[in-house]
């Protein structure tokens, strides 16, 4: 291994987690609220956001771009200003946005403020090819040119930007978030249908309401956005990371544990909760939060397809997929929205897991990906005593989904590349260590 001692976590295995953390705001909402900061012409607050790594990235690509951001009064609080955006230069951005794929969320915004946009190569999970031609066609919609250069994309806005009607050909959560941080501002009405309805995209909405923007949402994926001349600051609470929440959830139910999560909250995570209980694991909600627990006995198998909102969200599949090879007898599992969201299986099955991936589409609903090549279902046959290993981190999730095996074998695991961990979750370390984990640096 060529990774330094700093990127390596021994995670020594077989105890439960028990005890209680905290989540705070959506990582896929709060970059993308600090982004909404850029449209207006007043500052913005914005509340519960966590120290992660895709929040310092944006944070540096808007200083980038004028805007001043300081930490606010409360814990987690950040106050944009807007009052001076300027252009940034290339290099820079490029060297700011490298591990990130947020940047493309600046196009609108720029596009209105300054009248071009530079977008360089994009980063992000490893869990599929991850295109970003929905982008690309929606802001050529809007009146946008693109150039593609040898070092990105560059944009330019000949004259204001207009609300056009698109259709987008899957429900993408960025791409909703491109023509919302876009119509907003364009001249006249946008009809945005087969939008994506993520509960980060309704926070979204919110907040730019808060500023000043007009829009609706149809009970049938359509979204309609009345463009304004100006749009004002916000203060606004981030929603709670359901994200994360599901995998403190995950944890505890493959370690045999108990964990409050703080902050978690249920209306975002009825999918979630419904499999939770489907597979055998406990959970009690109150005001304060949700505790997650193993309830003794054997877990239940269970068959699962991952979907758009308000289906079972793919980011909550990695975590889920440890517990189940704890449950009794085979568990099927349908990738639907990533193509790619299965390969870190492999790891778990050198940890003696029994997990077998197929091409076929494996559940009730055919999806995009059948036919077409992709290890995308999975059948999970358990239970198995699972081994600690050498493991290196291919994705958030997928990496998340690796301590939580390794906390749930018997032995010592060495986990590599954990830095990438802090790209979505807060103080993970520290979190595990309240928890109980056996964890500490070679
Ligand atoms: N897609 C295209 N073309 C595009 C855009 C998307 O083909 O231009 C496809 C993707 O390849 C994928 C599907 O559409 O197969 C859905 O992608 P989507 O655009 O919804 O994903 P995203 O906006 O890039 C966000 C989250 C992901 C989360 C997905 C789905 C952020 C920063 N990322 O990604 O979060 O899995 O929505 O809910 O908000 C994570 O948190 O670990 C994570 C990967």
């Amino acid at each position: 291994m060529t990774d330094s001692p700093a990127d390596v976590l021994l995670v020594h295995g077989g105890a439960p987690l028990e005890g209680e953390i905290r989540v705070r705001g959506a990582k896929n909402l709060v970059p993308k609220a600090m982004v909404a900061a850029l449209l207006g012409s007043e500052p913005s607050r914005l509340r519960n956001v966590p120290d992660i790594r895709d929040v310092r990235v944006v944070r540096g690509l808007l200083q980038l771009h004028g805007v001043t951001v300081r930490t606010g009064d409360e814990s987690g609080e950040l106050v944009l200003d807007p009052s001076h955006v300027e252009s940034a230069n290339v290099a820079d951005i490029d060297a700011h946005a490298g591990s990130s794929r947020i940047p493309i969320l600046f196009c609108g915004p720029l596009l209105h403020r300054l009248g071009h946009a530079f977008i360089p190569g994009l980063g992000g999970c490893d869990i599929g090819g991850r295109p970003v031609d929905f982008h690309f066609d929606v802001l050529r919609k809007f009146g946008a040119t693109i150039e593609k250069r040898a070092d990105g994309q560059y944009l330019e806005a000949p004259q204001r930007l207009r609300g056009t009607k698109i259709r987008l050909p899957y429900p993408s959560v960025g791409s909703t978030e491109q023509v919302l941080l876009t119509a907003v501002l364009a001249d006249g009405v946008t009809e945005l249908s087969n939008a994506a309805v993520e509960p980060e995209i309704e926070d979204l909405i919110c907040v730019l309401q808060k500023m000043g923007a007009i829009i609706s949402m149809d009970t049938d994926r359509t979204i309609r956005i009345t463009g304004v001349d100006k749009l004002g600051g916000y203060t606004h609470r981030a929603l709670p990371d359901r994200l994360e929440a599901a995998s403190w959830a995950s944890a505890a139910l493959a370690t045999e544990g108990s964990v409050l999560v703080r902050g978690a909250e249920q209306k975002s995570m009825i999918a979630f909760l419904n499999t939770f209980r489907r597979v055998g694991g406990a959970f009690e909600i109150d005001d304060e939060g949700i505790r997650f627990w193993h309830p003794g006995g054997p877990l239940n198998a269970i068959a699962l397809e991952t979907d758009v909102h308000p289906g079972f969200q793919t980011d909550w599949q990695q975590p889920l997929v440890v517990a189940l090879t704890q449950a009794s007898g085979l568990s099927i599992v349908h990738e639907t929205v990533y193509e790619s969201r299965l390969g870190f299986t492999s790891a778990l099955n050198q940890m003696g897991a029994h997990i077998q991936l197929y091409r076929e589409c494996l559940g009730g609903m055919p999806c995009r990906f059948g036919q077409r090549n992709f290890l995308h279902s999975a059948v999970v046959s358990g239970p198995t005593r699972l081994q600690g290993s050498d493991l290196i981190i291919p994705d958030l999730r997928g990496g998340f989904s690796y301590l939580i095996a390794a906390l749930a074998a018997q032995g010592t695991s060495r986990v590599h590349g954990i830095d990438l961990i802090n790209r979505g979750y807060e103080n993970f370390q520290e979190k595990l260590m309240e928890l109980g984990a056996k964890v500490d640096r070679p």
